[in-house]
């Protein structure tokens, strides 16, 4: 029987790499972006011996240091995913770029969730029409993913809705300790599936409802920042287009007694994203939307409509 190997890591020895194999740990980079904490648990391996493989791995994986020149190249090769509308494409720079995480934040029907859908669809697109000829992975952790309303926005751009939908793979977040799972086990799968895109919908509200109290703050934090550092680190090791959508809530201001609605989990959070939206009802089926933080483009507003196709620029299209 051939032994087996994980590439990069052959000074293993052949026990270890059995075991990683066996709980799916079958590549540097899968190694590299899990947490010591569940490699030991997945595996059995002490947490030391987990922390030292990691490191292994993340070198193994790591870009080495660059000159700015060949980053601007790299970046240029990004893929930026279209949404539908070109006033929103345009203040992205293209749409929510690859190997970043993009937030969508917004109240109740905003249309995060119908963003997310035509993310789904324009990802299956060709690259030259703004697509990532690539599948997604959509997580869903409100209940609210809708294959019909994929289907129709796959209509609507002369796609054949049944292939879109099959190369869309979704998984129901229960908890928010799923939701962390689901995530780090995408990373197992994005290569040889071909992922190019993945959504959250919604990053916030197990973790808001599991973690209730001031006294539960500080491990909501941990448990927030340990996810968002699996998600960073899936959108950079295998270039992916990343995007979250969040809740608003209510933040006093106590210098001024007022209070105004900012994105939900709090100031950790914050920094994570690369790029950060925000949504906003206006009258009828448009919506303003509003460019809040990015590495490479000034803040701006914009609207696009949530028309029977899609996200469109026009509400008749
Ligand atoms: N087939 C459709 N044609 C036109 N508009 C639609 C269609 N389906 C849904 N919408 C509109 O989308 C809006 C709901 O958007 P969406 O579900 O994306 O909100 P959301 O921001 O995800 O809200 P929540 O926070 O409740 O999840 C509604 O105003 C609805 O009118
Ligand atoms: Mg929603």
């Amino acid at each position: 029987m051939s032994k087996n190997t994980i590439k990069g890591l052959e000074t293993l020895p052949e026990e270890t790499v059995n075991v990683l194999i066996k709980n799916g740990y079958k590549n540097a980079k899968a190694i590299a972006i899990s947490l010591a904490g569940d490699l030991a648990e997945d595996t059995g391996l002490s947490l030391d011996y987990a922390e030292q493989i990691i490191v292994k791995a993340v070198e193994k994986i790591a870009k080495p240091a660059m000159n700015a020149e060949e980053l601007l190249d790299i970046e240029l090769k990004r893929n930026k995913l279209t949404s539908g509308s070109t006033a929103l494409d345009s203040l992205l720079g293209g749409g929510p770029w690859s190997g970043e995480i993009t937030e969508i934040a917004g109240g109740f029907a905003t249309g995060k969730t119908q963003l997310c859908f035509q993310f789904c669809v324009t990802a299956q697109l060709p690259t030259e029409n703004g697509g990532l000829e690539g599948k997604v992975f959509y997580l869903d952790s409100e209940g609210t993913f809708s294959a019909t309303r994929i289907g129709e926005m796959a209509v609507a751009l002369d796609m054949d809705p049944r292939k879109v939908l099959r190369n869309i793979i979704v998984a129901r977040a229960l908890d928010s300790s799923h939701q962390i799972r689901i995530v780090q086990k995408i990373n197992e799968i994005a290569q040889q599936e071909n992922i190019k895109l993945v959504i959250v919908d919604s990053i916030a509200s197990h973790f808001r409802s599991d973690y209730i109290g001031k006294d539960k703050i500080a491990e909501r934090q941990l448990k927030i920042m340990q996810h968002a550092s699996s998600l960073t680190n899936l959108a950079y090791v295998h270039d992916l287009v990343v995007v979250v959508s969040n809740q608003m809530v209510q933040k006093i201001d106590y210098v001024s007694g007022g209070s105004r609605h900012v994105p939900a989990l709090g100031e950790a959070w914050s920094h994570r994203p690369q790029t950060r939206l925000e949504l906003r009802k206006s009258p009828g089926q448009a919506r303003m939307v509003r460019l809040t933080d990015s590495p490479r483009r000034p803040d701006g507003e914009e609207v696009f409509y949530i028309t029977p196709s899609g996200i469109r620029d026009n509400p008749n299209r």
